[in-house]
């Protein structure tokens, strides 16, 4: 099983969208079976939260499933879980980075990294901009990219 684990600040907005539009894209792929997906916050203000109003209007409106979905913090043993610990902003990667003090070989990255047309790496906080659909628009390219990606290294 391939493990991905998508991480913003306080899952509600950002990581959780991912979380939906990816697993509804290895759905469609049918790739349940190999890849697992999950989304974490590095904050804890939002714990046991369902995602944000902006994020389920969003995915509601291209359709794609978030039921039952509840913001958590990131700890150390998703480092022991989670092969792909996928971040939304540099932010979010600094704090990744000072959880894990041990060897793991999980790869920290950046989404929108993958994003060669990407000016700007960092997905915009819509917390804060209240515009979902540029975060929806940024964080479909970045998981079509990421599954063409885990394909191809996977061999699946
Ligand atoms: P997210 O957005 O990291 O995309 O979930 C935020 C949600 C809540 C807060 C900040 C960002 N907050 O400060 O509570």
């Amino acid at each position: 099983m391939i493990n991905v684990l998508f991480v913003c600040l306080g899952n509600i907005c950002r990581s959780p969208m991912a979380e939906a539009i990816f697993r509804d894209l290895v759905k469609k792929e049918g790739l349940e079976q190999q890849i697992r997906v999950d989304s974490a916050g590095t904050g804890d203000w939002h714990i046991g939260a369902q995602p944000h109003e902006g994020t389920r209007n969003i995915l509601k409106k291209y359709h794609i499933p978030a039921d039952g979905m509840k913001a958590r913090q990131i700890n150390v043993n998703d480092f022991q879980e989670f092969k792909y610990i996928v971040a939304m902003d540099a932010s979010n990667v600094q704090n990744i980075k000072k959880l894990n003090s041990d060897q793991s070989d999980t790869r920290v990255m950046m989404l929108l990294d993958l994003v060669e047309e990407a000016t700007d790496k960092n997905v915009p906080d819509p917390y804060f901009t209240g515009n979902f659909e540029e975060v929806y628009e940024l964080v479909k390219k970045g998981c079509e990219q990421l599954l063409k990606e885990l394909r191809q290294a996977h061999n699946i």
